[in-house]
């Protein structure tokens, strides 16, 4: 089987930003503290696409929801979150709310996230917004309304604390905290089972990650976990939903 990550791996020059970011081939962004790509190398957008959204069952699940939160593991650069965003605003029921909630150890300065997501026209306007809003302060939680329908949260610190005190609630997860191999603290059995407790019946979850320590901490959790096709010729991803 190979590594559901292999392809974030492969290093070549390298731009030392700040002491966890390198850039790689131009404005690839590269954690040195994780030793891995922040998303696959073929194309991170349309990878959002296919495992994040379609894992979840979304755009098609948007319809008749008039409030929608999707909870994500690691906010990284903000692409997650900008495709979602663009999806949104085309294909959400009229007058409809987004809450996105991420939860990321290290968040990246907004000249970072831009320089990160300059690489996709499609989400330019996104970019922009996002990058305007974001603030210098990086502590506690970071929450912006970006639009009358939109409203982003980033809980800085680690996310097993940020997930233990949120709310339930939850109808989906991004699950997007590096390779398994190389970041567990991401996959545990404790992060695991405080997302599933705050996930709403038939709320849903979706990783690239195929490890069959992931698979196992998220069924001993309670979802129902599928595996599926992944990414640009990965074998597997998984997703998988709470039962009702
Ligand atoms: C693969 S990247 C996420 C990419 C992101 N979703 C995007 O759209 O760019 C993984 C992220 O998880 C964060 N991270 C790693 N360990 C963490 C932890 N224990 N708690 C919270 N965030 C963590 C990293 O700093 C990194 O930003």
């Amino acid at each position: 089987m190979t590594d559901p990550v292999s392809d974030r791996t492969e290093a070549s020059e390298t731009n030392a930003a700040s002491p966890e970011l390198e850039w790689r081939d131009g404005d690839m962004p590269y954690s040195t503290a994780f030793g891995d790509h922040f998303y696959c190398q073929t194309d991170g957008r349309l990878e959002c696409g296919h495992v994040f959204l379609a894992g979840n069952g979304l755009p098609a699940r948007w319809q008749g929801r008039q409030n929608f939160l999707i909870g994500e593991l690691g906010f990284g650069t903000g692409l997650n979150f900008c495709e979602t965003w663009r999806q949104w605003r085309q294909l959400s029921a009229p007058g409809a709310k987004l809450h996105f909630m991420s939860f990321e150890l290290y968040p990246m300065r907004a000249e970072e996230i831009g320089r990160a997501l300059s690489h996709w026209p499609e989400i330019d306007g996104e970019r922009q917004a996002l990058t305007d809003a974001w603030p210098v302060d990086l502590q506690g939680m970071v929450s912006l309304t970006l639009d009358a329908h939109t409203h982003l949260s980033v809980v800085c610190g680690p996310a097993l604390e940020g997930v233990s005190r949120a709310a339930p609630g939850f109808d989906a997860w991004y699950l997007d905290g590096f390779a398994p191999s190389r970041n567990a603290d991401m996959w545990s059995p404790e992060l695991m089972r405080a997302l599933y407790d705050r996930t709403s019946p038939d709320g849903t979850f979706a990783t690239y990650a195929a490890a069959g320590f992931v698979r196992r901490n998220l069924q001993a959790a309670g979802f129902t976990v599928e595996r599926r096709k992944g990414f640009a010729g990965k074998r597997e991803m998984l997703c998988g939903v709470k039962p009702a």
